[in-house]
């Protein structure tokens, strides 16, 4: 179809169990099926109908993060739907090419929810996107790949209530795509691998080994200017990284990406890898950061801090009959986001926001890295940290902004911004 046509998407939240260890049915929730949720591919200039059918026994709500949308069609926290009920809402698909993607997001449910297993990718392209030579086939050399980690129990069951932790919940065992010990086979010389941090808590420091290189081409809302080669890929919960790995110069059969040590995925060469073993030197035209314009915009200062249940935001705990904030649409402000927590003994709290997208101007004062210069919508504040952004507003409605350890959020480390 063209873009300026119509998709429609039909996504029911339910309750299932599925079977990530030989034998054992672990009970789960997904989106059409027991375990997260299909992935959703929207082009620029449609307009996208979805319809989101709650068959769980609690409340939920479908939230699209990172998609800049109208507050009616966000799926934030204030328009839970309830148990047996149905929502409907239209957005037009009016961003650049990334990889976003979809979860619950109603008071007190989502942490659990996610935890037991909804979420969802929705990949969106553009004519940039389209033309640009990169590994673009789906499950054959472009992989949407979420990570998250999670404890079974001696019954092979997820415990949330068990396993709970008020500074974030983190299991020991990693799992991508719902997978248990995964590995992808790799027939070409580059595969693209689209990382998302769909944890409640914990952060991963993605590496390989065997002299496999990675590039960056993608931060969470779209393609950096050109690759960016790195060593490691940090991500926070709910962040999303776009990456080329090289296999042309691989000194093993088994390359391995991994976190701390330990494997998160097995990629396994097959001998003869075939296309191209070189990526485009120009993928974007991002406005490089020293000239973005700072000249009569409002500043906000957003302070992150406190641990457990004490967590706040610029002193507040989250109270949905409150804004704290408004901006105008299509519009920017500076943000100054701290993470007032010290050095020794503070968390880590990754600050997100629904319906905008920014760029950071400064990390402690000093120019982000190439890396770091795409637009997102997800920056890790580690304790004493100072992220200086330029915020973009897009639509209108009122949007949450909060901390994406979900743990925390569930625990009012979230504002709100009108944007009218
Ligand atoms: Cu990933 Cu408020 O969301
Ligand atoms: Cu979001
Ligand atoms: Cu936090």
């Amino acid at each position: 179809k063209k873009s300026g046509d119509s998709v429609y998407y039909t996504l029911k939240a339910e309750a299932g169990t599925t079977t990530f260890k030989p034998g054992v049915k672990t009970k789960t929730m997904g989106y059409d099926g027991s375990y997260l949720g299909p992935t959703i591919r929207v082009r620029r200039g449609q307009t996208v109908h979805t319809k989101v059918v709650n068959q769980l026994n609690q409340r939920t709500s479908l939230h699209w993060h990172g998609a800049l949308v109208p507050g009616k069609a966000d799926g934030g926290p204030f328009e839970p739907i309830a148990a047996g009920k149905t929502k409907q809402t239209t957005f037009k698909v009016d961003q650049q090419a990334a990889t976003l993607w979809y979860h619950p997001h109603a008071m007190g449910t989502t942490a659990s929810q996610v935890y037991h297993g909804l979420a969802g990718f929705m990949l969106v392209d553009d004519q940039n996107s389209q033309k640009l030579n990169l590994p673009k086939k789906y499950g054959v050399d472009d992989f949407p790949l979420v990570v998250q980690d999670r404890t079974f129990s001696k019954a092979g069951q997820f415990d949330y209530q068990a396993d709970y932790n008020a500074d974030g919940t983190e299991g020991n065992t990693l799992l991508v795509n719902g997978t248990l010990n995964p590995y992808i086979n790799v027939t070409t010389n580059q595969v693209r691998l689209r990382l998302l941090n769909g944890s409640n808590a914990r952060t991963y420091h993605f590496t390989l080994n065997h002299g496999a290189t990675i590039r960056q081409i993608a931060t969470d809302g779209g393609f950096l200017n050109q690759p960016v080669k790195m060593n490691q890929i940090d991500l926070a919960p709910g962040q999303r990284a776009e990456v080329v790995v090289n296999t042309a110069n691989a000194t093993s059969k088994n390359v391995a990406l991994r976190t701390n040590g330990q494997r998160v995925l097995q990629l396994r060469l097959h001998s003869k890898r075939t296309g191209s073993r070189t990526l485009p030197v120009k993928l974007n035209h991002l406005t490089p950061t020293k000239q973005l314009n700072q000249f009569g915009l409002k500043h906000q200062t957003i302070s992150f801090s406190g641990m457990g249940r004490m967590v706040r935001i610029n002193g507040r705990v989250y109270n949905p009959d409150r804004i704290d904030l408004t901006a105008k649409p299509h519009t920017n402000q500076i943000w100054n986001l701290t993470n007032n927590d010290s050095m020794m003994g503070g968390m880590d709290h990754p600050f997100h926001i629904h319906g905008a997208q920014f760029r950071i101007l400064s990390v402690n004062g000093k120019r982000p890295s190439a890396a770091e210069s795409g637009l997102m919508d997800v920056v890790n504040l580690k304790p004493g940290k100072k992220v200086r952004v330029l915020m973009s507003f897009h639509d209108r409605g009122i949007f949450v902004y909060h901390c994406h350890n979900l743990e925390h959020e569930e625990n009012g480390m979230m504002g709100q911004v009108k944007v009218e």
